[in-house]
């Protein structure tokens, strides 16, 4: 169990999380219910933040990775912790704009964004593009010089380093729809490409090798091999890059087996990727670029819950226990999708030993509709209310109408007292959009 205030077992057994009872936030809002911790949030926002203005001297920024949860409210926070965001649609970007979200904060990435959209971040005046295929550099160009601006970029590059959840593997070949291929020389000439934009101000180059990793060490490998790459660029092409923005990545705990880590550790993560980014500049003689880093799941993952209703029990004898709950993968498809791991509590019997494992199932018509199997819990009985632990990331985020099913609200925790930041959803709403042309009246 998480032993840090985010989530409590109080002395009868109930589960608090921001000091609020969960089963009191069931009966309050309703189920399905996303809760989120707000301390949570902004201590591990400030970790990162304190840690890169306390060790880095080459200046720098963080990022919230707001795919991992957006919406209003997340913007403001973001904001009011002095930190900025990185967004990748069109939506994410209104929404950051909606919430009042300084927009030369804002870091816009995709591998292909629309003419529209880049339209629309160009009025704007988003502060950085992040560059990821030769068809956008050649609208970006064009859009800004209609505008007689200059947009200033970075190019998204792939420095052949994979990372895997506890491993990372350094891969000759590039198999990746993002980031042009340090390897195989298409990011040098991309760097020359850009330098030629009247445009464009190139600043320095992005990369991201993955999500949800632990392994130190290949951050530390793809920032050396970023470093390399901009020695070489220094070298053939006179470039000095002024930023390097090395993407998000820092692994949660979501089930035994993922180390449960305090903002502390993550604070000792990027203070181990600084080294190894100051120890890359000494080796090749550059000068300390502005370091930009996006986490996105480390601030949000561990300070979510999902509050459910426990239904109805089909038990197979020899073969397995379900057990229904009122949401599924419309509002959590991470284990359809990747066979994601949770850990789930009654909410009001947190501290009781497990008894028996259960495959928790969704509502959807879809047999691998599940959050998670075998997880252990004591005897569950209909009514029950369970969380589901760290959901604060790619849940929300993540949701669908599925089946018509209403995507839950969203409540932000703090001192114990919950308010929405979210709204929930009504069937009228799902019917918004439809229309009946005459033929079919
Ligand atoms: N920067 C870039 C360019 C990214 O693509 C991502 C995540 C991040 C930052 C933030 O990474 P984080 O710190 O959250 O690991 N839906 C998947 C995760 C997809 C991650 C996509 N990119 C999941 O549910 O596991």
């Amino acid at each position: 169990m998480n032993e840090r205030d985010t989530l409590r077992i109080d002395g009868s057994g109930r589960l608090t999380i921001g000091g609020a009872d969960c089963v009191a936030l069931a009966r309050q809002f309703g189920t399905p219910l996303y809760c989120l911790d707000e301390d949570h949030i902004r201590n591990m926002m400030r970790a990162y933040r304190d840690t890169l203005a306390r060790e880095y001297e080459g200046g720098g920024i963080v990022l919230y990775a707001s795919k991992a949860l957006c919406c209003k409210a997340m913007y403001l926070i973001a904001r009011a912790e002095g930190i900025g965001a990185d967004v990748v649609s069109g939506g994410e970007l209104y929404t950051a704009a909606e919430a009042g979200f300084p927009a030369e904060l804002l870091y816009f990435h995709g591998n292909n964004k629309t003419p529209e959209e880049i339209g629309q971040a160009l009025d704007r005046r988003v502060g950085t593009f992040v560059i990821d295929s030769e068809l956008e550099a050649e609208r970006l160009e064009e859009q800004a010089a209609r505008r007689h601006m200059t947009q200033k970029v970075l190019l998204r590059i792939n420095p052949g380093v994979e990372a895997h959840t506890h491993a990372y593997i350094q891969t000759a070949k590039t198999d990746s729809k993002f980031g042009f291929s340090v390897q195989d020389g298409t990011a040098a000439r991309m760097i020359g490409l850009l330098l030629s934009k009247p445009h464009l101000h190139l600043a320095g180059v992005h990369c991201h090798i993955g999500s949800q990793i632990f392994e130190k060490q290949s951050f530390a490998v793809a920032a050396e091999k970023c470093l390399a790459f901009l020695a070489e660029c220094r070298r053939t092409l006179g470039f000095e890059a002024e930023e390097l923005n090395l993407g998000g990545g820092f692994g949660i705990w979501y089930s035994d087996g993922d180390k449960m880590r305090d903002a502390a550790a993550y604070a000792d993560d990027l203070r181990a990727l600084i080294s190894a980014v100051k120890k890359g500049c000494a080796a090749h003689g550059l000068r300390l670029p502005r370091l930009v880093v996006e986490p996105g799941r480390s601030i949000v993952g561990e300070a979510g819950i999902t509050l459910y209703t426990a239904g109805a029990v089909k038990e197979i004898p020899g073969v397995r226990t379900y057990l229904a709950v009122d949401g599924g993968m419309f509002e959590n498809p991470r284990y359809a999708l990747y066979q994601a791991k949770y850990t789930a509590l009654v909410a009001d019997r947190a501290a009781e030993p497990p008894t028996r494992l259960y495959a928790l199932a969704g509502k959807c018509c879809e047999s691998g509709d599940l959050i998670g199997v075998d997880m252990p819990l004591p005897e569950v009985h209909p009514g029950d209310i369970l969380a589901v632990l760290s959901t604060g990331a790619y849940n929300y985020s993540m949701a669908s109408h599925y089946n018509r099913n209403l995507i839950p609200p969203v409540v932000l925790v703090k001192n114990g007292a919950a308010d929405y930041i979210v709204r929930p959803e009504t069937y009228e709403d799902l019917v918004r959009r439809d229309v009946l042309p005459e033929r079919l009246r």
